[in-house]
């Protein structure tokens, strides 16, 4: 997949690999080793679903994007990919920092240091801190943390800002939090949202005319 430079077109190269790899080796896994080590692997949105945001942030180009769940910087680099072509920027949050700092470097050699800023901590301290108002949200964490980082993103929504959310449709293990999660969104009467049938499926919600109707 090709990105703005060769040298970001390199580190997702190298992020590729490594993907692969670990898709053979999590295959493997005796049942049950999963949950243990899962942060050894980057779990990632994929090539699909990342160069999808990537269109899309470039299309709209929000000022403010916030990724929750950083992991080792693969969703990252799409969207550092779209923000440095207009000037946006990324804050892009995790509760690691050993996976942070992987991140930052991979980032820093892909040449966008100056457009990703990385926050170490929980997401919803860390919402909470920000100002606001938020853009674009990619909402990537561990699932049954989605509804508490929706409440706390929702009213730093910008107007016609958009929250992007992964994992709707797999993996199914992700289903009952899904199922939550996809409630409380709909009952928001300021916010469009559907169900994309991208990667492992992803929501998309987008907060238009606000105290207006849902049309
Ligand atoms: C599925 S991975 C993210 C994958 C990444 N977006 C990508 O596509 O490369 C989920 C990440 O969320 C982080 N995480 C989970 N719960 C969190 C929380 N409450 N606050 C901050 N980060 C959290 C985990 O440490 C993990 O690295």
């Amino acid at each position: 997949m090709e990105f703005s430079s060769p040298a970001a077109s390199a580190v997702f190269a190298e992020y590729d690999a490594r993907h692969q790899r670990e898709r053979a080796l999590m295959r493997d896994l005796p049942a049950g080793e999963f949950g243990d080590r899962r942060d050894e692997f980057l779990l990632p949105i994929g090539a699909r679903a990342g160069g999808f945001l990537r269109a899309l942030i470039r299309g709209k180009e929000p000022k403010r994007i916030l990724e929750l769940g950083t992991s080792y910087g693969y969703s990252t680099l799409f969207l550092a990919d779209a923000a440095q072509s207009y000037g946006g920027q990324v804050i892009s949050v995790d509760l690691d920092a050993a996976k942070q700092d992987y991140a930052a470097g991979m980032l820093a050699r892909a040449g966008f240091a100056d457009t990703v800023e990385f926050r170490c901590g929980d997401a919803i301290k860390l919402i909470a801190a920000d100002p606001g108002p938020l853009d674009f949200v990619l909402l990537d964490i561990w699932k049954n943390q989605y509804l508490p980082c929706f409440e706390a993103v929702y009213p730093k929504l910008a107007e016609e800002g958009i929250i992007a959310s992964d994992n709707m449709i797999q993996p199914a293990s992700a289903r009952d939090a899904v199922r939550r999660y996809r409630a409380a969104i709909t009952a928001k009467e300021d916010l469009q949202t559907m169900l994309l049938p991208v990667g492992s499926g992803i929501e998309l919600s987008i907060r238009w005319s606000a105290g207006n109707p849902k049309l």
